[in-house]
């Protein structure tokens, strides 16, 4: 084989390799959950009207039967995210009527909100 074009094949082998973990991460959220102030907003704005109504404004839970978000643990990405897409007892499924994206933003919203008891 021509040296060139191995050495193209090891360059783009070291590309793919170096863009995988980038393609798995959250979108705009960092490992150590880091959130934007763009994507707290747009959370805030999704959340307020797809959640509030029954997990309270501004994430206040006003002690009816559902979570109280504020103690949602940290580092829970995955079940959070499967939950809301999927609902669990009276919490009503998600999945197809936000988009990830928008999971996600409200997601970073949550876990970046200062009432927080982690
Ligand atoms: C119709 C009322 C209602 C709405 C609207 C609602 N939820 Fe819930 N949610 C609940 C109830 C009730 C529970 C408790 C479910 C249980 O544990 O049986 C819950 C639980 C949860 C939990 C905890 C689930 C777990 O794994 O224990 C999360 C996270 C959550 N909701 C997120 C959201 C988000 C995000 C939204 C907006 C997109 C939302 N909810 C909108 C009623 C609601």
């Amino acid at each position: 084989m021509n040296v060139s074009i191995r050495r193209l094949i090891v360059a783009a082998g070291l590309c793919l390799s170096l863009a995988a973990p980038l393609a798995v991460a959250p979108s705009g959220l960092a490992a150590d959950e880091t959130v934007s102030e763009a994507d707290r907003k747009a959370g805030q704005k999704a959340y307020k009207r797809f959640c509030s109504h029954c997990h309270g404004l501004d994430l206040k839970n006003p002690g009816t039967a559902s979570f109280d978000l504020r103690k949602w643990p940290s580092g829970q990405h995955d079940q959070f995210v499967d939950t809301v897409s999927n609902g669990k007892g009276d919490m009503p499924a998600w999945g197809d009527i936000l988009r990830p994206e928008e999971i996600e933003v409200i997601y970073a919203y949550i876990i970046s909100h200062p009432d927080r008891k982690k």
